[in-house]
């Protein structure tokens, strides 16, 4: 059974469709905590499905490498198989990313790598695109530069606002992330294969 660690900044609702898929007996992941930067209302969630929660706040740390240092020490704790970002606003500095890279992936609602970044909707209807997308990817080094594990079209409507276009997206994302989860807890996706190569002498 595959554990998994899910860090959320927001409302949580690609993490709720995560603990409703993996709360199928024939499932094999399990959500073993939720973490935030803050007090997200996600967490509303995990406490519904009786899954443990922490919480580092970002803002009571003078740099992002103490705060991620403690949401690495929180995360060892659990020691989960795979740590999933699902709509965590804080970029993870280097030591984390380095811990649990390539079991470290993010959900982006674009169609990377056009428009990465912290508002990958807003950037798509700003840039006039007709079709935007979502993916979900291996967090490395850069913002949303990973590889990307899967992904699918979203066409823009007329009209569309940086909500209705979002809300558009995210049924994708979730469909996405949660057969990205299967496909890594059955072995069928292969993260080994993103593991960065060893350093030279
Ligand atoms: C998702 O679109 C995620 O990709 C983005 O923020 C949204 C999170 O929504 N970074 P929710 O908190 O899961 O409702």
């Amino acid at each position: 059974m595959l554990t998994v660690a899910v860090l959320i900044s927001g409302t949580g609702s690609n993490l709720r469709a995560l603990l409703e898929a993996t709360a199928s007996a024939d499932f094999p992941a399990r959500v073993v905590v939720v973490g935030a930067d803050r007090q997200a209302d996600g967490f509303a969630h995990a406490e519904q499905f009786g899954i443990p929660t922490f919480m580092v706040p970002f803002r009571e740390f003078e740099t992002r490498e103490q705060w991620g240092a403690e949401l690495q020490s929180q995360l060892e704790v659990w020691n989960p198989d795979l740590v999933v970002l699902s709509g965590l606003m804080r970029l993870l500095p280097a030591a984390v990313v380095a811990a649990w890279a390539p079991r470290l992936i993010n959900t982006h609602p674009a169609y990377l790598p056009e428009f990465p970044g912290a508002h990958g909707v807003r950037d798509a209807l700003a840039a006039g695109a007709t079709q935007t997308g979502a993916s979900v990817i291996v967090v490395d080094g850069g913002v949303d530069t990973g590889p990307i594990l899967a992904q699918e079209r979203i066409p823009v409507l007329p009209g569309d606002t940086e909500h209705t276009l979002h809300e558009r997206i995210k049924p994708v994302e979730r469909r996405l992330l949660i057969d990205v989860v299967r496909g890594i807890a059955t072995g069928e996706l292969d993260l080994s294969r993103f593991d960065a190569p060893a350093p030279t002498v």
